[in-house]
C-alpha cells in the first residue's frame, strides 16, 4: 500500500495500526525542504519500506468534478494529519499551508531527487513518468523504480493512457531498474496486459475506493479478491 501524505490520517497512526502488509510513503518534492525531509524521515521510522515521488504534480490540474463538488479546494481539514505539526512548530505557516503542500514544488529537478537519495536509506520509486526520455534520466540518476503513472488521469486531459506507453517504457529501460504501472486497472485482464507488456507489478485507486463506499473493509478485500480471481484465470487460459 502506498499511503498518500494529504490522508486524513497521520503516517504514523496507519503505520502502527497495521504492521503487517508493505507500505510505501507517498510524497512531493514540497517548495520547503524541511517539510520533504521531515516526511521521508518519519515514513523511514514509522516501517515505511519505500519513498514514493509523484513527480506528475507540479501543479494541480484543473479537475472539472471536484470543481462541481468541491469548487475545487482541498478541504483543510481534510489533510491536515500529517501536517499540522509543521504548523506547531513553526516550519509551515498556518495560513498558507495548505497551498504550500498540495503540489510539489514548480522549480524542482533531479538534483531534488538525488537530495531525497541522499537523505534516506529507503528505495526510491519515481511514480508519473510517461515517457522513454524520462525513464532514462531516471535510471540515469539511480532511482530503484518508476511507475508509469498519468496520475489516474486527473492532471492533464488528454495526455496518453498508461498501458499505451508502458511497453516502449519497459523496453527502453530493460532490467536496470523495476517499472510499476497505474491507472485504469479495473480487471485481471488489465494486470496481466500489463505485466505482459513489462510491468513488474501494479497499482489500483479508485477500484478500493468504490469497494470502500460500497461495503467497507468487506468491499476493499471483494475487490481484491475479484482482481486476485481474474488474474489467476486470465493466466490459465493464456497458458500462463
Ligand atoms: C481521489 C484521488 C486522489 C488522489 N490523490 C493522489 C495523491 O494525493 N497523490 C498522488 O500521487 N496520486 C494521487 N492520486 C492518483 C493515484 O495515486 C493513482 O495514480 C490513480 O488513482 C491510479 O489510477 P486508478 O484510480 O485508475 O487506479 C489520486 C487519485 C484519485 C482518484
Amino acid at each position: 500500500m502506498i499511503l498518500s501524505s494529504g490522508s486524513s490520517l497521520s503516517l504514523e497512526d496507519i503505520c502502527y495500526a497495521h504492521s503487517g502488509g508493505t507500505k510505501w510513503m507517498d510524497i512531493y518534492v514540497w517548495p520547503n525542504p524541511r517539510v520533504t525531509k521531515d516526511m521521508v524521515q518519519r515514513a523511514e521510522q514509522a516501517g515505511c519500506k519505500g519513498i514514493v515521488v509523484s513527480v506528475d504534480i507540479c501543479q494541480v490540474g484543473f479537475r472539472r468534478r471536484m470543481a462541481y463538488v468541491a469548487g475545487n479546494n482541498v478541504p483543510r481539514n481534510s489533510i491536515n494529519a500529517n501536517f499540522d505539526k509543521y504548523c506547531k512548530n513553526g516550519i509551515m505557516n498556518e495560513a498558507t499551508y495548505v497551498d504550500e503542500v498540495k503540489c510539489g514544488d514548480p522549480s524542482a529537478t533531479w538534483a531534488d531527487i538525488d537530495w531525497i537519495k541522499s537523505i534516506t536509506k529507503l528505495p526510491i520509486i519515481l511514480k508519473g513518468i510517461m515517457t522513454v526520455e524520462d525513464a532514462l534520466i531516471a535510471v540515469e540518476h539511480k532511482v530503484d523504480a518508476i511507475m508509469v503513472s498519468n496520475h489516474g488521469g486527473r492532471q492533464l486531459d488528454g495526455v496518453p493512457a498508461t498501458i499505451d506507453v508502458l511497453a516502449e517504457i519497459s523496453r527502453a529501460v530493460g532490467d536496470k531498474i523495476e517499472v510499476y504501472m497505474d491507472g485504469g486497472v479495473r480487471t485481471g485482464t488489465d494486470v496481466l496486459k500489463a505485466l505482459a507488456l513489462g510491468a513488474r507489478a501494479v497499482f489500483i485507486g479508485r477500484p478500493v475506493i468504490y469497494g470502500l463506499a460500497y461495503k467497507g473493509e468487506e468491499g476493499v478485500k471483494n475487490v481484491l479478491q475479484i482482481l486476485k480471481d481474474e488474474l489467476s484465470l486470465a493466466m490459465a487460459l493464456s497458458g500462463k
